[in-house]
């Protein structure tokens, strides 16, 4: 792989003018794997000067021109898929299988449907049939700052990096300092993708330095935000000033109701979806809502499904959870396991120090507190690693208006047999997403949450035209003329 320590620019790989270097660790050891440049300001004005200037090129051409060039990008990320598999792995601790098949699937499925979307898209559209010489035409936003986390790297970044192509926009990214290779890979890729110099930058850099940097520059038109609520405000405020649009994709708190008619594994389903990349998933059902003549047997099942869980590092071949990113995100883990024992929720399986047998690493136990009750900090706050909380209901309407508790909106979970029910719930649940037993969102299935998970939708055709402007011209012409 290319030397992690320097940024991409206008299309060239370059020392960093301005930055410092940092350890880039593997969580499964602890031990340093690579060394990047925390960018300074300097970096990042290189970075966005080559985004505008590459702008109006990039935006005059002829959308099939970007889909071809995506449909390049999409050849070289297959054929090094094991190499990005390898990069995630290694920097933020998926297990090795994971990061095969649902990392690296995700990344090439953005893609895959991205294409597909933008193939499909009328980028310039008459008003309707009533106005026939009114013409509305969907213009790329601008230079875009697209800042990502390390839970699922190319997930996200492929998430914002693709439709932002596709629109005509150019960018710079700055992905998750903790979980940075996988972005230097896959600039490494668009390089080889042959796209024009400067319409892809990636600059490395923490939140506090680029970060911060790019969502106050006056030359961003757009700042596209995955990570936590508190960095996202902190966006939002910083790029009030210069009015630019804003995209957030935050936290969750999501709460997966089992009622008692449920199909047998939703249990089962319900502990190991919120252990998968040991919790480290914005979506993940991580509140457990169970019908109370079903409770006490739910909380064998989940006791079961814990203690079965193994734990270990990443590069093991098989289908344990790995360790999590870094010691601050253990340590944020380990504070909340500790307010759950001390604010005397029911401690059922797990619970803190690292896994028996395991000295090294960010391990966590697979943990389950049950009778959690809205008052704990634990049913509050997002604790984004392997710890699930169960709480039993008695009705309906009270399942809404537990799972309605919480700041948060992004996805919940339904598991019932009865489908008007479903419905109902679909309807009451205040979240971007409702998942019904066990099914997900097929392709092109718009990602995003409602109150403080965000503002904004990736994926499928709402992602393609959260960088798009509206533009209307009037006086085009009839829309059937073309005047070319
Ligand atoms: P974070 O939100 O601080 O970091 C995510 C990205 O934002 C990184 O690229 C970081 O460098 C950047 N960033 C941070 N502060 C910024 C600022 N002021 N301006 C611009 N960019 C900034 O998240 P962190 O500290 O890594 O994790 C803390 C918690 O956030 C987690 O425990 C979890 O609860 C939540 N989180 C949610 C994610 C999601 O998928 N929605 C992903 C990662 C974390
Ligand atoms: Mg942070």
């Amino acid at each position: 792989m290319q030397d992690a320590s320097k940024h991409y620019i206008n299309g060239q790989w370059v020392a960093s003018i301005d930055g410092r270097e940092m350890a880039v660790e593997n969580p499964s050891t602890e031990q340093k794997i690579a060394t990047i440049t925390l960018g300074g300001v300097a970096d990042a004005d290189a970075a966005v000067a080559a985004a505008k200037a590459a702008f109006p090129a990039w935006a005059a051409t002829d959308p099939l021109d970007r889909i071809a060039a995506l449909e390049r990008l999409m050849e070289v990320y297959k054929g090094q898929a094991e190499d990005m598999a390898q990069a995630i792995s290694f920097e933020m601790g998926a297990p090795i299988a994971l990061a095969r098949t649902a990392q690296v699937g995700a990344g090439a499925g953005h893609l895959k449907n991205t294409i597909r979307t933008a193939k499909g898209f009328a980028f310039e559209r008459p008003l309707g049939d009533h106005a026939p010489c009114d013409m509305i035409l969907y213009e790329p936003v601008g230079v875009c700052a697209l800042i990502t986390p390390w839970n699922w790297p190319m997930n996200q970044v492929m998430l914002k990096v693709v439709p932002a192509l596709a629109a005509g926009c150019t960018m710079v990214l700055k992905p998750a300092e903790q979980a940075p290779l996988s972005a230097v890979l896959l600039a490494e890729m668009i390089d080889a993708a042959g796209f024009p110099p400067g319409v892809f930058n990636l600059v490395n850099g923490d939140g506090a330095g680029v970060g911060a940097h790019l969502t106050a520059h006056p030359d961003v038109n757009m700042v596209s935000f995955t990570g936590s609520t508190r960095a996202g405000v902190a966006i939002s405020k910083a790029a009030a000033d210069t009015v630019k649009r804003v995209s957030l994709e935050l936290g969750g708190k999501g709460a997966n109701i089992i009622f008692a008619d449920a199909d047998e594994k939703a249990v089962t389903r319900g502990v190991r979806h919120c252990f998968n990349n040991s919790g480290q998933s914005c979506n993940a059902p991580t509140r457990m809502l169970v019908e109370r003549s079903i409770y006490d047997h739910a909380i064998e099942t989940a006791r079961a499904v814990a203690e079965k869980t193994e734990v270990g590092p990443a590069d093991i071949e098989g289908r344990q959870i790995g360790p999590v990113v870094s010691e601050t995100q253990f340590n944020k883990i380990q504070y909340l396991i500790k307010r759950g024992i001390d604010e005397h929720a029911t401690l059922i399986a797990g619970g803190l120090e690292r896994p028996d047998g395991l000295n090294r690493g960010h391990f966590v136990r697979p943990t389950i507190f049950a009778d959690v009750t809205p008052e704990m900090t634990i049913w509050k706050e997002e604790i984004f690693g392997p710890v699930l909380t169960m709480t039993p209901f008695d009705s309906e309407e009270e399942a809404i208006a537990l799972a309605n508790d919480t700041p948060y909106g992004l996805t919940n979970y339904v598991q019932t047999a009865d489908k008007s029910r479903a419905r109902r719930l679909a309807r009451g649940l205040r979240s971007g997403m409702v998942e019904m037993n066990g099914k997900f969102g097929a392709p092109g299935t718009p990602f995003g949450g409602m109150k403080q998970s965000g503002t904004g939708r990736e994926g499928g055709v709402w992602g393609l035209e959260e960088f798009l402007e509206v533009k209307a011209v009037t006086d085009w012409g009839r829309s059937w003329q073309r005047f070319f």
